[in-house]
Order: structure tokens, then C-alpha cells, then sequence
């Protein structure tokens, strides 16, 4: 039976991935897959990770089962991250959290939930979103549809023509946001923006359904969750799906949560055995080590302030460099304007350059870059930063 498959091409970011490890050009540089780099170009254990891995080692006592929706206390202290104390306190029971195995189990459960609430639902997603939005969501069966978003030319956020689609989408359906530093442009909504698109909500009576993964990477803890807060608290429903493999380095750990706002605690009961259920039928439960982790750290004030400051110093780096790639590109005499890449926020940008020109940095150069020309800012070191812009100002000549 098996004969009859056949081959599919690379994930076009893990593929990426791959060829840069097999390159053995010692000049090579990973811009490709969005994973944070220090500055000798290493993606390094947090050491408030560390210290909270080697307390869960001396304190462990069981491996027993948890659950399908995991871990109780991280799937508080997840909330609690996302829409602050009084917000946790005052959505109370309407609000349902459930661990779930990185961002991207997250966003499948959401998916299957949904799918169990409405299985006709339409999610819209934002054009462009990241690559792994309509495989994760659309293998569930849902709709997807695509909303404008980014405008290449002005490397803006297309915000009228935005609200002008998402007029058509009502009660039933989906829109997905991004958080904060949005994957792949950079491009964030302004508070305006947000609240616009709260005020949309409530009239259409769509539901918004949030990917947060990068809390923490664009301005700051609670900056970076303005939006999710706002329509948390306007809207009667809301979807939020969390990720902690950035802002806690904990990639290959698969920490993440599912979070559901409902209109009503009678709703968030029945929505937390649907949740349960969805989960146990897909992989029925989480992997506990990495919620182990983020819970040791949230719940001790000495770790929680050290892996502030390491997620500090980790944004005040990706910001720098931001700046450091726009004014080192017109030095190396690249005629087009990339001061854009200092407005956007987090990991990504696009540099807005053709795919001839991505194919030519990939195989010539050993700079890779995905093909939508969305680079990970964090892969810029000292020591790669000139190669890389003379290369791009080689290839744009
Ligand atoms: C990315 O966008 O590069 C990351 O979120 C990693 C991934 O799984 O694609």
C-alpha cells in the first residue's frame, strides 16, 4: 500500500533547517528557521531554565500520568503571563487553560475544538502568515480564507483593505491575529488598530483566535500583550494559543497552552471536557518537562528575575541589531531603503528582495534565508554581519 505514496518537497523552514547544517561553508549564516542566537551565534540554555531543570531533578518524586490538559498550576501561571493577575481574577471561571505540546499543539487543538463547536467554521489568516498557520489549522478541516495584511511596498500594515475583508466575516468563523511581532513581517497592529478590530468584533460577532508566541521578544512582557488583553476583555469569546519556545528557549521541550474565553462559566465546563477530549484523542497528553520548567520559574521570584533579564537582554539584542543591519547595509552602498526593518518587532522581517536574489544568498553566499525573503534577525552577529551585507549588496548590485 505504501507504494502508492508520494514524495513530498521540505518543509520550506525545517528544510532550510537542514541544508544549513549539511553546508559546510565555515562563512555560512542561519537566517532561516526562527530560533533566538546570542552573539557567538549560539542558541543557548537559559540559566533560569538550568537552575529550575536542577530543582525539578532533586524535588521530582513520580513520572506518573497528568492529564490531558496537563499541569494546573502552568496552565495558571501561563494565563497569568498572558493577561496579568487582576485579568485572570476578573475572567475567572469563563476562562479555560490547557497545556498543549509547543505553539504549534496548540493551535492543532484549538483547530479540533473548533471543529467540534462549528465544523463548517472559516479561519482567516493574515496574508502573509507563518508557513505552518494553514497546514496546522486546515488538516483539522476547517476553512481557511486570507485577509491583506502586509504591503510590501510601503512595509506597512494594509489596515483599511484588512478591515474591509474582515467586514464580510460574522458570527461562526475565525480571525486569526498575531499577538505581538508578527510571523513573518514584523508588521504589529498599533493600540488603535487593536482597538479597532475590537470594535469589529463585537459588531460581527466573528471570534478571535490569537498566536502568541513571541510575548516578550517585541517591546516587553506586557506591552507585547496589549491586544490580547483589550479584546480579553471586551469580547465575549476569545481564542489564545501560547507558546514558550522562545521566550523561554525551550523549543525542543514543547511547552505550550490552549487558552478559551467563553461567554459564560457553563460554557468554559463544557468547553474544558471538549478540550480534554480533543487532546486525548490526538496524543493525550502533553510533555511535562518544559511546563515543569516555566511553572518552577514563574512561581520563584529569584528565577522569575533572572529569566526577566536574559528575556530582556535577549529583545534589547534582536532591537540592536535591527539597527546595527540597516545602517551597516547602507554603508556596504545598497541603494533601497531598509529603515523599515527598524519599525517592525521580534524575530522576522522580510527583506523584500526577489526570490532570485534569496536563491542566489542561499547557493552562493551559504546565507539562508526562507524564499518569502523573511529573515530571523537574531541568526546577525559581529562576526557575520559584514559577510552578510556585502553579500546582500553584492546581489542587489
Ligand atoms: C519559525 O517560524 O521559523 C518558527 O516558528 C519555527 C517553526 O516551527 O517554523
Amino acid at each position: 500500500m505504501f507504494q502508492s505514496l508520494q514524495a513530498l518537497p521540505a518543509d520550506p523552514i525545517l528544510g532550510l533547517m537542514a541544508a544549513y547544517r549539511a553546508d559546510d561553508n565555515p562563512k555560512k549564516i542561519d537566517l532561516g528557521v526562527g530560533v533566538y542566537k546570542d552573539t557567538h551565534g549560539n542558541t543557548p540554555v537559559m540559566q533560569a531554565v538550568k537552575k529550575a531543570e536542577s530543582l525539578i531533578l532533586d524535588a521530582q518524586q513520580s513520572k506518573s500520568y497528568v492529564g490531558p490538559t496537563g499541569a494546573a498550576e502552568f496552565n495558571q501561571v501561563s494565563a497569568e503571563l498572558i493577561f496579568g493577575e487582576s485579568l485572570v481574577s476578573k475572567l475567572g471561571k469563563r476562562r479555560v487553560t490547557a497545556q498543549a505540546p509547543g505553539g504549534c499543539g496548540g493551535l492543532r487543538l484549538a483547530a479540533e475544538f473548533v471543529k467540534k463547536a462549528n465544523p463548517e467554521a472559516t479561519v482567516w489568516v493574515s496574508d502573509p502568515t507563518w508557513a505552518n498557520h494553514v497546514p496546522l489549522l486546515g488538516s483539522s478541516g476547517l476553512k481557511i480564507e486570507q485577509y491583506p495584511y502586509y504591503d510590501y511596498d510601503s512595509h506597512s500594515v494594509r489596515f483599511d483593505a484588512m478591515m474591509e475583508t474582515l467586514q464580510q466575516v460574522g458570527s461562526g468563523d475565525l480571525v486569526l491575529l498575531h499577538g505581538c511581532c508578527h510571523n513573518p513581517c514584523g508588521a504589529d497592529l498599533s493600540k488603535e488598530q487593536w482597538q479597532a478590530v475590537k470594535d469589529l468584533a463585537l459588531d460581527k460577532g466573528f471570534t478571535v483566535f490569537i498566536d502568541l508566541a513571541y510575548q516578550g521578544l517585541g517591546d516587553g512582557l506586557e506591552e507585547d500583550v496589549y491586544g490580547v488583553r483589550l479584546l480579553a476583555e471586551a469580547l465575549p469569546e476569545l481564542i489564545v494559543v501560547s507558546s514558550c519556545s522562545k521566550n523561554f528557549g525551550l523549543y525542543r521541550e514543547r511547552t505550550g497552552a490552549l487558552t478559551v474565553i467563553c461567554d459564560k462559566e457553563s460554557s468554559a465546563e463544557i468547553a474544558t471536557t471538549q478540550i480534554a477530549a480533543a487532546a486525548r484523542a490526538m496524543y493525550s497528553m502533553p510533555p511535562d518537562h518544559g511546563a515543569a520548567i516555566v511553572q518552577t520559574i514563574m512561581t520563584s521570584p529569584e528565577l522569575r528575575s533572572e529569566w526577566d533579564a536574559e528575556l530582556t537582554e535577549m529583545r534589547n539584542r534582536i532591537n540592536s541589531l535591527r539597527a546595527q543591519l540597516v545602517a551597516r547595509l547602507k554603508d556596504a552602498g545598497v541603494q533601497q531603503d531598509f529603515s523599515f526593518i527598524e519599525r517592525e518587532k521580534g524575530m522576522f522581517s522580510f527583506l523584500g528582495v526577489s526570490v532570485e536574489h534569496i536563491q542566489k544568498l542561499v547557493n552562493d553566499y551559504s546565507i539562508y534565508i526562507v524564499n518569502s525573503s523573511r529573515i530571523n534577525v537574531a541568526g546577525i552577529n559581529d562576526s557575520n554581519i559584514d559577510y552578510l551585507t556585502s553579500s546582500i549588496a553584492e546581489v542587489l548590485a
